[in-house]
């Protein structure tokens, strides 16, 4: 197995408040080919967890692994292990607003390879994916909350991510919007691939193979279909 996630007593604590473990001491494997659903009440850490996930930020305690690179905080690997091996989805604000759809997609692969020409094709093409083309001038301001979305998850996918984590990614959509978003999401999947997301949407939840629930820092596994 090429590729994995594996979390070992991760626990994080907030400066803020010392006293609670926002994460408490978890342990889980993600594996290839499946897709993982993560709900829980608000404030019950699903941020958190995919935040680490994303080495945007540090465990207070516990390691996590990816795909062999096992991750030590602040290091500058990690900026390239994201950049090469994430894609990152939010819920809202994931376009930069002065550039283009279309410079929104291809720069994050222009920083990797170094190729503007190639970059831009290869955008373009993720655009048509999500059914964007007739829109890859427009600017984010420009575009609606479904649409700023589409671009987001081909942006995200514009380095071809082992790992896509997203974070309620239709949390501001109507629901037909969300449908959509969440049609795109599942297609992502292959079985090289791992992608997690969070949502209060019991429906998408329940689509994914794993469904994940968080309650007090606590994690706990609702089922594993696979
Ligand atoms: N930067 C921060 N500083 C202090 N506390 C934080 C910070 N980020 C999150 N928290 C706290 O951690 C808990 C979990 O937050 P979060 O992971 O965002 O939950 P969720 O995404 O499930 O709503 C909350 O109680 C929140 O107040
Ligand atoms: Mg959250």
């Amino acid at each position: 197995m090429n590729n994995y996630i594996k979390i070992k007593n991760l626990t994080k604590k907030y400066e803020k408040n010392k006293s609670i473990k926002v994460l408490n001491n978890i342990t889980f494997n993600f594996e290839p080919g499946k897709t993982y659903s993560i709900m829980g009440p608000s404030g019950s850490g699903k941020s958190t967890l995919l935040n680490l996930l994303s080495l945007i930020d540090n465990p207070t305690a516990g390691s996590i692994e990816i795909s062999k690179n096992k991750i030590n905080s602040n290091n500058v690997k990690n900026d390239f292990i994201r950049a090469k091996k994430i894609g990152i989805i939010y819920q809202d604000k994931n376009l930069l607003s002065d550039f283009t759809a279309l410079e929104n997609v291809y720069l994050p692969h222009l920083l990797v390879s170094k190729e503007k020409q190639k970059s831009i094709e290869l955008a373009k093409k993720l655009i048509k994916n999500v059914g964007m083309s007739s829109k890859i001038n427009y600017f984010p301001n420009e575009l609606s909350g479904g649409e700023n979305q589409r671009i987001a998850i081909a942006r995200a996918l514009i380095n071809n991510p082992d790992i896509i984590l997203a974070d309620e990614p239709t949390g501001s959509l109507d629901s037909d919007n969300a449908k959509l978003i969440f049609k795109i999401l599942f297609d992502l999947k292959n079985k090289n691939r791992i992608i997690i997301f969070a949502t209060h949407n019991r429906y998408f939840a329940n689509m994914a193979d794993c469904k994940i629930m968080m309650n007090d820092g606590n994690m706990q596994i609702i089922n594993d279909t696979i």
